[in-house]
């Protein structure tokens, strides 16, 4: 079965960009990961327009409201007929059950994962907002808390992906932003870590944006990380 590692984030502001680079490469190469610039300035027919054209979607929305909201989100998302979809940890588990039952409004439900503490936060922020729990435990309680709530896995750098492999065990999706092939400039990321050592880690599936979407020749840039990570995606 054909199951390409590398979700392509696409950080475009409009359609055209976006529908511009799907031209370019195949379903067969990569997942496309559509976030909230993108969706929000061009909606639900250019998530149809993708899977249309033969691509998994991503639909990265990071959902987080009161559980009834996000029930009907996620039916709606799955209704769309995106791959994946996610929705935030810290919503709590009533939140994140109701996602659950809202996938499962279609017979082939979407992957329903978490994102567990953004980024972009320091230990310091979490202090300002009442979170005194260090980063790394705190992370792998929400973990647990998402399998718990029937969450198919969550978003981590791919500096944890060891770590909590090891706590969660071989079931879990592992979700890794921060990837940077040897020759790719880190760009903002400041935690970076090559294909390869993010898959040999544990991760399933690994989001790459600028190092592919920036390059001259995005396809030659694509198919250069799949051929690097050809002996450890299993
Ligand atoms: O261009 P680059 O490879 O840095 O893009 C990474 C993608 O992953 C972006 O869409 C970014 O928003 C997303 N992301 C991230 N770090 C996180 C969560 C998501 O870089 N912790």
């Amino acid at each position: 079965m054909n199951d390409p590692k590398v979700i392509v984030a696409l950080d475009y502001p409009d359609s055209e960009q976006a529908l511009d680079f799907s031209r370019k490469v195949k379903p067969e190469q990569c997942r496309l990961k559509v976030g909230k610039e993108l969706f929000t300035s061009a909606g639900p027919v250019l998530v149809e327009t993708l899977i249309g054209q033969g691509f998994d979607v991503f639909l990265d929305l990071k959902f987080h409201d009161i559980p009834n909201t996000v029930r009907q989100a996620c039916a709606a998302a799955a209704r769309l007929g995106v791959w994946m979809l996610n929705v935030h940890t810290l919503g709590g588990k009533a939140m994140m059950q109701a996602a659950r039952e809202g996938v499962e409004c279609v017979a082939q439900r979407p992957f329903l994962i978490g994102v567990t503490v953004l980024t972009s936060l320091s230990n310091e922020d979490l202090g300002q907002l009442g979170i005194e729990k260090p980063l790394p435990q705190l992370v792998e309680q929400l973990t647990r808390s998402a399998i718990d709530s029937g969450l198919d896995g969550v978003v981590c750098s791919a500096q944890e992906a060891r770590a909590l492999r090891a706590s969660i065990g071989e079931s879990a999706l592992l979700v890794t932003p921060g990837i940077r092939p040897e020759w790719a400039q880190s760009d903002d990321q400041s935690r970076i870590m090559t294909p390869q050592q993010a898959l040999a880690d544990g991760a399933s599936y690994l989001v790459i944006g600028r190092p592919i979407t920036r390059h001259e020749n995005p396809k030659a840039a694509l198919e250069t990380i799949n051929e690097s990570i050809v002996s450890v995606a299993t």
